[in-house]
């Protein structure tokens, strides 16, 4: 979905400024690619928008029956030999309604790219879309490799319990050493709370200092759905619901025709941080 001015401006052979937003976990499982494929599923329909696989287990690419396909490690290989033609050959059409660039096929593909390399894809990519959501999920290596260095917005998922607390606090500051970000630069998704849940919101972002930005519902619905070949959640699903909510606070989705990237960042900051 190009708008007006996004489309001028490809016709002139650049693009406004991309939005980069990074999705890391505080553990395993905490649900960053359930949660960074929905989103990307709900902002898909308005915004030119790419999921970039960057977790160590490849969860998008799981989503497919037949799922060998070259990834990004196989991009700063091609963007050598084809130019900006190399995309058309690796991205991919996600079952749940974006645009995909896979992750590593076997872990010895994640060795290949250095912070360097990314630094040449993030580049490449920038000039095609609006929006690159980068799905590091608990990778370790990742964070410290700056892979989310270009993000203007890093979104930290954790589940409401004091071990998960205490993972996040540790990779907040793993990824701030990378690059000393300062906190304006995060946002909280407490991911999985029920009325069972002992530990409130507040104390979670006392502890992290980073604004909350959502709390997402356990969804057993949903969850069962993204485990059968990435399946969108069902409309009514309570997951869907508080992530839409969310883009849209967020000014995600539903903004002016005429915006460009940066003035719904520019929105965004506004919604997040006054
Ligand atoms: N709100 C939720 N309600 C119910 N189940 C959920 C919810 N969020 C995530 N899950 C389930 O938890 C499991 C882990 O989710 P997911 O793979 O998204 O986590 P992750 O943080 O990406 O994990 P990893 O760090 O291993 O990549 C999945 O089976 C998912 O369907
Ligand atoms: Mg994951």
């Amino acid at each position: 979905m190009e708008t007006q001015v996004i489309k001028g401006l490809a016709e002139e052979g650049r693009r406004p400024t991309t939005l980069f937003l990074g999705m890391m976990g505080a553990k395993g499982g905490s649900g960053v690619s359930m949660f960074a494929a929905t989103l990307a599923s709900v902002i898909s329909r308005e915004r030119k928008l790419l999921m970039l696989d960057l977790d160590s287990n490849s969860s998008h690419r799981c989503s497919f029956e037949k799922n060998g396909f070259p990834g990004i490690s196989n991009l700063i290989m091609l963007i050598g030999e084809n130019g900006a033609d190399a995309l058309q050959h690796l991205i991919r059409e996600h079952p749940m309604g974006f645009h995909l660039l896979p992750g590593f096929r076997v872990p010895e593909e994640e060795g290949l790219l250095t912070s360097e390399k990314l630094n040449v894809i993030y580049e490449h990519l920038s000039r095609h879309y609006d929006l690159i959501l980068i799905d590091v999920s608990s990778n370790h290596h990742m964070m410290v490799n700056g892979a989310l260095n270009p993000c203007e917005l890093i979104l930290l998922i954790t589940r409401p319990d004091l071990l998960s607390l205490h993972c996040a606090l540790r990779n907040q500051e793993l990824v701030e050493r990378v690059k000393g970000i300062g906190s304006q630069r995060w946002g909280l998704v407490i991911n999985g709370f029920s009325r069972a849940t002992l530990i409130r919101p507040h104390q979670i972002t006392d502890a992290l200092q980073i604004p909350l930005v959502a709390i997402l519902p356990e969804d057993p619905q949903a969850a069962e759905n993204f485990s059968n070949l990435g399946k969108r959640p069902s409309d009514n699903s309570p997951f869907l619901e508080a992530i839409t909510g969310m883009a849209s606070r967020l000014g995600l989705i539903d903004q002016p025709a005429q915006a460009t990237s940066r003035r719904f960042y520019s929105g965004l900051k506004r919604a997040l941080w006054g």
